[in-house]
């Protein structure tokens, strides 16, 4: 496996394998790279003559008062773990790499970024376009892959891809979990011991409100009230939000009609996790 550091090596190394008629598969990550990542990598491996994974902790999508230090990295780990996985480069850029001083454009969207996780991170998701247009710039992959995981972001990915008519199409990967339901996360190093304890509980809300839909209940509110009924059990959860949105337009719903996702963020101790399930209603 290579790695590059500069945007002009990666632009090189893309160069001769486009020229060699290979295809390209792109993973960004923020490392840190756990199973949920690695499927990702497996599913452009499989699909792609050539993976590119990016690592990358976007400083532009954290908030003035989020975890942008305290970010758990580990480089070395994450090269061991994309080699075994069979990519062919990994991207590890630092930001001046990325941002210049005077660095003044922005990927912007209306609408799909204001509910949900938009809510308590205003300016996160021109982070998260932002980058990853720069990314798609750099590698023109053919494919990229984006977890489920990150309900949101992976449609706010389409939609950008869709709009500004970039070539490359977006696959979406289910979700990883531990054992115990909880989804796997860079972040849940940060529990402590009787805090990893409690996190499953966020995974235990959901099946609540999917099985209240199997059972057919349609209102909405309901099953919200429902899934945060569970989490009030657990006394390290506070609820930033728990939403049932259309599963494809991510707009909220009171009657339940089509195919949901039941969304939500909770902090657990002041580690905030984000979880979704997607309910089929037939
Ligand atoms: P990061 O949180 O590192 O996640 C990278 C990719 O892995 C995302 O597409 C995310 O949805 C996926 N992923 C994370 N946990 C997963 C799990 N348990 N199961 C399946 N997929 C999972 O998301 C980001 O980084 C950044 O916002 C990024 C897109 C790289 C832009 O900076």
């Amino acid at each position: 496996m290579k790695q590059a550091e500069t945007i002009r090596q990666v632009r090189e190394q893309i160069s001769r394998w486009k020229g060699d008629g290979l295809s390209i598969g792109l993973v960004p990550t923020m490392g840190y790279l756990h199973e949920g990542h690695e499927s990702l990598i497996a599913a452009s491996v499989q699909q792609n003559d050539r993976t590119v994974v990016s690592v990358f902790v976007n400083p532009m999508q954290f908030g003035p008062s989020e975890d942008l230090q305290a970010y758990p990295r580990d480089l070395q780990r994450d090269a061991a773990l994309c080699e075994a996985a069979g990519a062919a480069l990994l991207f590890h850029p630092q930001p001046e790499e990325m941002y210049a001083p005077d660095f003044c454009s922005f990927v912007d969207m209306t609408g799909l970024t204001e509910g949900l996780c938009g809510k308590s991170r205003p300016t996160h998701f021109r982070g998260v376009c932002t980058v990853v247009m720069k990314l798609f710039q750099i590698v023109q992959p053919d494919r990229a892959y984006f977890g489920q995981k990150d309900a949101q972001q992976l449609a706010v990915i389409r939609r950008m891809v869709r709009d500004l008519d970039v070539p490359v199409e977006i696959v979406g990967c289910p979700i990883v979990r531990e054992a115990d339901g909880l989804a796997k996360s860079s972040r849940n190093s940060y529990l402590s011991v009787p805090e990893r304890r409690a996190a499953p509980v966020l995974y235990r809300a959901l099946c609540r409100g999917r099985e209240l839909l199997e059972q057919g209940e349609r209102d909405a509110d309901r099953v919200a009230r429902a899934v945060r009924d569970v989490l009030a059990q657990e006394p390290l959860a506070r609820i930033d939000y728990v939403s049932v949105v259309d599963a494809g337009s991510l707009q909220p719903v009171s009657a339940v009609e089509r195919d949901v996702l039941v969304a939500l963020a909770v902090y657990i101790g002041n580690t905030r996790l984000i979880d979704n399930i997607t309910c089929q209603i037939s």
